[in-house]
């Protein structure tokens, strides 16, 4: 039996190749810690040096501005706490938006419960986030303003050049939740005029389990944890060497290709919607049709339930529901909330992302596959 085709790279991506083979020696000889000052220690220390290198060069930073993190979550943990308690004297106010990932939301409802106010600024129906409505959120005691990059679920790549000015005008400090962008779009922290920028390496072909937090020179955040001196002191814990060299390898595969991967993923993603399009009725399109990730399509089906689509295709395509339904609930995403989709649709709604390795005939198969399941509910 074949496997089903991969349509959720948004939840995850596989290993690249070459990521692999990076990591091999690490896997396999070169065990040292990169602490110890002896030959053992020397091919894990470069290594650990070189990858902070290259994910310097993606996000155009400077490499002692990059530190290392087991993923998105902890990355987007660090820099919220960090902000609050480094800039507590300054202010107690956050602002972020209301189509966040959990990794920013339960941090949020975390800090309100420990005395920091939070603002989530609404989104428009296509998923954006106004700088206008940020801006009108600011008051003397922001310090921090949190905007994903582009969201996860429909795809919408935020303003946050127009954020940054508001930002800088205020001096108040921006970060972003990049773990959908890096790899599919530019994502330069001078061009998105960040402060801090969390970076996952399983959305990057990297494994699961590692990430990295740009935290922008003159930015104090507290340490992550009290221990040894490693990354400068700031996270503290022998190196996660495996999966940094891996992170780094698929950092420096996306800076590289990233034109290509764009041109691809995002060819890959309308040939879906064209053909699901030409076979299927009462169907939209979440997310904005030009400020998008090139790979996501957020599509509805009214009238249908998301889960019951995707039983029907589970042994053929691999992909993800914007609502859950139940006997008694129909849970929608916040997101498609937030965009204020109708229920009807909503409900309906799938999450369909391509990647680099997703072929034409994947494609093709898929359309077939997607539409039949539709049509048969739709009877
Ligand atoms: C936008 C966004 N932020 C954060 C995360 C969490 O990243 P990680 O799984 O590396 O902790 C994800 C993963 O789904 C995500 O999509």
């Amino acid at each position: 039996m074949p496997k089903p085709i991969y349509l959720d790279y948004n939840a995850t991506t596989p290993h690249d190749p070459e990521v692999i083979a990076a990591m091999r020696p690490f896997l396999e000889e070169a065990f040292g810690n990169p602490s110890s000052s002896h030959f053992y220690g020397n091919a894990p220390q470069k290594a650990v040096a070189d990858a902070r290198s290259q994910v310097a060069e993606l996000l155009g930073s400077r490499p002692e501005e990059i530190v290392f993190t087991s993923g998105g979550t902890e990355s987007n943990n660090h820099a919220l706490k960090g902000v609050a308690e480094a800039y507590a004297d300054k202010g107690n106010h956050i602002i972020t938006s209301r189509i966040e990932h959990p990794a920013i939301l339960e941090v949020c409802q975390y800090l309100e419960k420990n005395g920091v106010a939070v603002t989530y600024v609404s989104v428009d129906d296509r998923g954006m986030v106004s700088a206008y409505e940020v801006e009108k959120a600011v008051t003397a005691r922001t310090v921090l303003i949190s905007i994903m990059h582009a969201n996860n679920e429909v795809g919408t790549i935020q303003p946050l050049a127009d954020i940054a000015r508001i930002a800088k005008a205020k001096d108040i400090l921006l970060h972003t939740d990049a773990a959908q962008s890096v790899g599919k779009i530019p994502t330069r922290v001078e061009e998105l005029g960040v402060d801090l920028l969390s970076v996952a390496g399983h959305k990057i072909y990297a494994p699961k389990g590692v990430g990295a937090l740009f935290i922008r020179n003159g930015i104090r955040l507290p340490r992550f944890m009290q221990g040894a001196g490693q990354e400068s002191g700031r996270r503290p814990g022998t190196e996660n060497v495996l999966e940094i060299v891996g992170l780094g390898k698929a950092c420096e595969i996306a800076a590289r290709d990233l034109e290509q991967n764009m041109t691809h993923m995002q060819h890959m993603r309308d040939r879906l919607y064209e053909g699901i399009r030409k076979k299927c009725v009462r169907i939209r399109v979440n997310g904005h049709p030009q400020h998008r990730l090139p790979n996501t399509l957020s599509i509805s089906f009214e009238g249908l339930e998301a889960n019951r689509i995707l039983e029907r295709i589970a042994s053929r395509v691999a992909a993800s529901a914007g609502a859950a339904c139940h006997s008694d609930r129909i849970d929608v995403s916040g997101v498609l909330k937030a965009m204020a989709v109708p229920l009807s649709w909503a409900k309906g709604t799938l999450r369909l992302t391509t990647g680099r390795m997703t072929t034409e005939a994947d494609i093709d198969h898929a359309i077939g596959v997607i539409s039949q399941a539709v049509e048969s509910l739709n009877d």
